[in-house]
């Protein structure tokens, strides 16, 4: 159960799809508001999304034995306010108890996530940052708040985060840090292979399986660089982010981080072929006809696979007839350690979708078929393979 607590500031309207995100993750969401709170969204929006009352009082008493604010701090996996208030946080850094968010605060014994959100000079204050700094050392998660333009006009440091990266930052405190110390290059969407200034040569991944990973790997605590090819997806927080756009700048840009890594996840769809000059100029369309001519690019992975050590690689196989078969014998050319099969003949599974059925297949030859589920869940899913092969 997670508990949702929302104060008094503009920015509690945001908090309407941060619920729904967290109903849709974890099905049961209580929301606590302050009273400054309801002057900013209604109650009715929260009991809408969520299915239950949002609570206000802090009299209200359950049916069994206990005082509602213990039965709620006791059953909650994760508490988070968003938005904290310089008032709220003030309190709760003080252990003041006045209404029901934070009275459950000084009970509750899950992680609590705090996002705050003000005007920048309020949270530049001395007292803020303090208060901050305490409820850091009362073990709270802080998540920054952005930049950009405030309610007040002005722009700066307060702004409260997109709920999704709220709800990212919640879940990766959640998970287990089982990936902790693990330095992971992945590599993720097209590459694109100019033919002039205008065109190019591409295929059809959007980078959600590769982003997926990267995400799944930093809520595990690994280190991780992306290197992405064109990818209209937002870095997960956490990671590096190497942006490239040919399968050459990939091959540079994951030789000069794989020395340093543990792990190779090579999930980018890189193009086989690129033409074998690129015009300086853009071509006329009537000089196109028989003179497209394409050279190999280099195999990123089989030339990992070489290099390999003590590394663990784990490679993706897109195919469309004999899946399995061709799979592991990609998997022993490429010297892999996993490869991920998608069949592409299945439907939700594959280029942009956000769903995806694979097989993983191991050095031994074992082969686990997975059911079809989101890609993000997925990421896991892999990793809780990959896991036991590293050190
Ligand atoms: N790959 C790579 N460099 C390439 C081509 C592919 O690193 N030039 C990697 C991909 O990132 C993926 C794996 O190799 O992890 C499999 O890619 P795929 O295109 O399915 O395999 P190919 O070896 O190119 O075989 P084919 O296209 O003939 O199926």
């Amino acid at each position: 159960m997670y508990l949702l607590g929302v104060t008094g500031g503009i920015a509690a309207y945001k908090t309407a799809e941060l619920a729904r995100l967290f109903v849709r993750e974890e099905k049961e969401v209580h929301v606590i508001m302050t009273p400054g709170a309801a002057q900013f969204i209604s109650p009715l929006t929260f009991q809408t999304l969520t299915g239950r009352p949002a609570l206000i009082d802090q009299y209200w008493v359950s049916e069994g034995e206990k005082v509602r604010h213990v039965e709620l701090a006791e059953a909650a996996a994760v508490m988070v306010v968003a938005p904290a208030t310089a008032n709220t946080l003030g309190k709760m850094a003080g252990g003041i108890a006045d209404n029901l968010l934070t009275t459950v605060y000084l009970a509750a014994q899950c992680p609590v996530v705090l996002v705050p959100s003000m005007n920048e000079r309020m949270y530049q204050h001395p007292a803020v940052q303090a208060n901050l700094e305490r409820l850091r050392e009362q073990g709270c998660h802080i998540m920054e708040p952005g930049t950009g333009e405030l309610a007040c006009g002005i722009s700066g440091k307060g702004r409260m985060p997109e709920p999704h990266e709220i709800a990212d930052f919640v879940r990766a405190v959640l998970t287990e840090k089982d990936f902790r110390g693990v330095r992971a290059l992945v590599t993720a969407g097209p590459t694109r292979e100019p033919l002039d200034p205008v065109r190019f040569i591409s295929n059809r991944s959007t980078g959600l399986m590769g982003y997926a990973m990267a995400r799944a790997l930093v809520e595990r605590g690994a280190d991780v660089v992306l290197i992405s090819g064109p990818s209209s997806l937002s870095c997960p927080g956490g990671a590096r982010l190497v942006p490239v756009t040919t399968a050459l700048q990939m091959y540079e840009a994951v030789m000069e981080h794989f020395e340093e890594c543990h792990l190779v996840v090579k999930a980018a769809a890189v193009a086989d072929y690129r033409p074998a000059a690129a015009a300086e100029q853009k071509m006329k369309k009537e000089n196109f006809e028989n003179v497209l001519r394409l050279q190999p690019n280099p195999d990123i992975l089989q030339e990992l696979g070489r290099r390999k050590g003590e590394r663990i690689l784990v490679g993706f196989a897109m195919e469309t007839e004999r899946a399995g078969l061709n799979a592991r014998e990609k998997l022993q050319r490429k010297n892999l350690d996993l490869i991920v099969v998608n069949d592409l003949n299945v439907p939700g599974a594959g280029f942009a979708v956000p769903t995806n059925q694979v097989c993983i297949i191991d050095r031994q030859g074992r082969a686990e078929e997975l059911p079809l589920m989101p890609k993000e869940i997925l990421a896991h899913r892999i990793l809780d393979r990959v896991r036991p092969l590293l050190p």
